[in-house]
Parts: C-alpha cells; sequence; structure tokens
C-alpha cells in the first residue's frame, strides 16, 4: 500500500492534451450533426482557444496584451433554417437537444435569458441583430471542441467566434472576409458582437482579449494587441525556431469567470481610475504619484493601491516584452529579461491582483524551480492555466516534475499543452 504510495507520487503520468488534426475536428462536427438532425450541414466553421503570453487583466483597463491563438478549436457545424428556430446540441450533451426561437433569446436575467453552454451561441445570434445584422436566418448547430473546458484557455470565446464566423457566411454578412485574406475592420465587429454575447446573455463581464485573439490572431504570430483602440501588430512567435517551447499547464482546477471574482477585478480597476482622475489605469502617466495618492489607508485604499499597481506595472512589462520581441531573437540576455518579465507578471498578480490559485502558483513555482525561464499564470486567474517558458529540451522533464508535484497533493493530476501559435477564426473545408 505504502508502496503503491509512494510509486504515485514519484512516478506519476503526464498527461498530453495535443490538439485534433482540423480535418478531424472538422468530421467530428459533420458527424455529430448528421447524427443529431439526420442530415448534412451546410458547412462546419471552427475557431481557437487562446493563450496569452502576458498582459493580464488590463484589457478593461485601455491596456496591451500578446495572445496567441493555440490548435485547439471548437468546430460547429451549421445548417440554415428557413424559419427562425434554432437547435443546438453539443458532443457533451448530446441527448438533449436546446431548441429555441431567435425572437424569444434575450439578455441574462430578461425572460429570454439562455442557460448553460447555449448561451454562448444563443448569444451571438441575438447580439448580430442587436447590432443591426439582422433579421438572421434559424439554424441547426453542432458542437464539437478540443479546447479544454474551463481551462482558462478561452473555450467560450471559441464557441461565440466559431458561430460568428458561421452566421456570418450563412446570412452573407460579409464582415469576417476569407481565411487568406481576412476583413480586419469586419473581424473587429465580430469581436464585438462575441463581447456583447459574453457580457450581456452569458453574464461574464469579461474584457475583449479572447474574442479578439480568437479572430484576429494569425499562425505563427503572437499578436500585440492595444486594448485602448483594439489596434494590432502581429509579431513572429516561432520558439521552437530558438529550441523553445511554451509549456501549457491546464491546473484543471475550478475557473469560473461569472463567479463575481471578475466582476470584482473589474469594479476595483474602474474604482482606482475614478480615484485616480483619469478615465482609464493606462492613462496614468506617473506610477509613484500614483501610487502616493492611493496610499490612504482608510477603507478600501490599501486595495485600490494594490490592484492599480498591478495594472500599471503591468501595463509596462507587456511593453517591454513586445519591445524584447520585436527587437531580435529570443536568446540570451533577452531570452532572460523576458522571463524575468513573466516571472514579475505572476507574482503581480498573485500578491497585488490576488486573482491566483494554489494549484497555479505551484505550477508556477516547480517550474521556475526546474530552470523554465519564466512562468506565469495566464487568462483571468482562480484556476485554469498557467505556462512556461522553457527549452525545448526541458519540456519532459518539467512537465513531469509539475505532475509529481500534483500527485504529491493528491490533487487532480494537471493537463499539458505545448502551445504554438494558430489560425484565427474561419471556415473548415
Ligand atoms: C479573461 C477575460 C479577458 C481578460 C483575461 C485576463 O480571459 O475574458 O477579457 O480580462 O481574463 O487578462
Amino acid at each position: 500500500m505504502e508502496v503503491a504510495r509512494e510509486r504515485l507520487m514519484t512516478l506519476s503520468e503526464v498527461i498530453w492534451n495535443p490538439a485534433v488534426d482540423p480535418t478531424e475536428g472538422s468530421a467530428n462536427a459533420r458527424a455529430l450533426f448528421a447524427d443529431v438532425f439526420g442530415n448534412e450541414p451546410d458547412g462546419v466553421w471552427s475557431a481557437p482557444g487562446r493563450v496569452n503570453v502576458i498582459g493580464e487583466h488590463v484589457d478593461y483597463n485601455g491596456g496591451p496584451c500578446l495572445p496567441i491563438a493555440l490548435p485547439h478549436r471548437a468546430y460547429l457545424a451549421v445548417k440554415r433554417r428557413a424559419d427562425r428556430t434554432v437547435r443546438l446540441v453539443s458532443a457533451q450533451t448530446r441527448d438533449a437537444v436546446d431548441v429555441m426561437d431567435l425572437d424569444a433569446i434575450g439578455p441574462q436575467g430578461s425572460a429570454g435569458e439562455v442557460k448553460g453552454w447555449a448561451a454562448y451561441l444563443a448569444g451571438v445570434a441575438w447580439a448580430l441583430e442587436q447590432e443591426g445584422y439582422g433579421p438572421l436566418p434559424g439554424f441547426d448547430a453542432a458542437l464539437w471542441s478540443c479546447v479544454p473546458q474551463g481551462g482558462g484557455l478561452s473555450s467560450s470565446a471559441a464557441l461565440e467566434c466559431a458561430m460568428a464566423v458561421a452566421l456570418d457566411e450563412l446570412a452573407d454578412l460579409g464582415l469576417a472576409g476569407t481565411n487568406h485574406a481576412p476583413n480586419d475592420r469586419g473581424r473587429q465587429i465580430l469581436v464585438n458582437v462575441c463581447r456583447r454575447a459574453e457580457n450581456e446573455v452569458a453574464g461574464a463581464n469579461t474584457g475583449g482579449l479572447d474574442q479578439t485573439a480568437s479572430l484576429r490572431c494569425r499562425a505563427g504570430h503572437a499578436l500585440a494587441l492595444d486594448c485602448r483602440d483594439m489596434s494590432t501588430e502581429y509579431i513572429p512567435f516561432d520558439l521552437a525556431a530558438h529550441d523553445l517551447a511554451l509549456l501549457v499547464i491546464d491546473t484543471r482546477a475550478s475557473h469560473s469567470l461569472a463567479d463575481g471574482q471578475y466582476g470584482q477585478r473589474r469594479a476595483d480597476s474602474e474604482a482606482a481610475a475614478v480615484a485616480l482622475g483619469v478615465p482609464l489605469l493606462v492613462d496614468v502617466t506617473d506610477f509613484d504619484e500614483a501610487m502616493a495618492t492611493l496610499a490612504g489607508t482608510q477603507e478600501d485604499q490599501p486595495r485600490l493601491r494594490m490592484r492599480a499597481r498591478h495594472v500599471i506595472s503591468e501595463i509596462a512589462r507587456t511593453r517591454a516584452f513586445i519591445d524584447l520581441l520585436k527587437g531580435g531573437e529570443l536568446s540570451g540576455a533577452r531570452l532572460r529579461a523576458a522571463g524575468a518579465l513573466m516571472n514579475d507578471s505572476h507574482d503581480s498578480l498573485r500578491d497585488d491582483y490576488e486573482v491566483s490559485s494554489i494549484e497555479l502558483d505551484v505550477a508556477v513555482d516547480v517550474a521556475r524551480a526546474c530552470g523554465a525561464y519564466g512562468a506565469r499564470m495566464t487568462g483571468g486567474g482562480f484556476g485554469g492555466s498557467a505556462i512556461a517558458l522553457v527549452d525545448v529540451s526541458a519540456v519532459d522533464d518539467i512537465a513531469q516534475a509539475i505532475t509529481s508535484a500534483y500527485a504529491a497533493r493528491r490533487w487532480t493530476l494537471p493537463h499539458m499543452v505545448v502551445a504554438t501559435a494558430g489560425a484565427p477564426a474561419g471556415r473548415n473545408p
């Protein structure tokens, strides 16, 4: 017994979670559609999850972020209908088809509230019509996804964005452009539509990072996104070419953006901006002066000071990281500096923004102790995923060490992904 436990604690297995090939993902969605609805879809559209390399909890403060799209995608087989009915099924809930009328869908809290995962799809149809892109035809849709669900890798934005590009084509809106020639302005309109779906219909008051990443990233590139005006810059991001890898550790510890904590952080940021007399925290120009202004001890000042310290410093770190990436090969001092910025980002999220979790901290600490250049939580936090910038040759050992650390604590074992920069939302062949 004791021996068996010892074995588990030292020889835990790493669970890799690779993306399925797009042909297979597409075929899975088609098969589900045919199985449930008894005919062929008009097509399959898909959208990726994302990893944010740095720039966390700054999107709603107008700051910069640096996401890449994952090769993990949500695949949606869709067929246009002649009426205004919507029927939705997912591989996870294949026996329960959600049926609704486009005229009856409404925001959270209204009579038309949509519950569960279906809100992310139905919400996009609702938001498109709210933005004047209607009336839309009804549709049947079958979802198959390999984006880790609840892993902080934007599984919900992937659903929204796959739905958005599908409806764009089926209703002939002309906003997405083609896979080879994406329409940037049109895609930004779809970003706003998907964000409304998430904020108003699904009820998670998130910023625009996830939807922008899913709709506007480019394969082989990181997206330097300026959330003040949603302008973009594409930076080549091929870590393997430099013998590096971005290891993603999905802690599989619960993570939900609709549970109130995320909203509280947003409210704190807004309150800090009000106290500092700026529209958004990105508008702060003098860090020391801002800290001095928030140095009071009364009421919520100490907390707001911590929140502002994270946001303002994270904006500076992200700009510095983008400059490092643009400035030349990620090696030597440049690589060490990039890793240090990732480490500082995590520490700030843990200590000042208080959105990390024990599972994320252990993953980050073990990765660093095993030689990662930098490691940090990614995404909203409170569980979800961490990332580590590592040598390709160290990937297996670091993944093993983190898994062993989880096994020793008798936690659910993490899932691992080596992230490469994938393609944005679009139609599948
Ligand atoms: C979640 C939200 C994003 C962003 C990140 C934190 O992923 O959906 O809008 O705020 O958290 O950077």
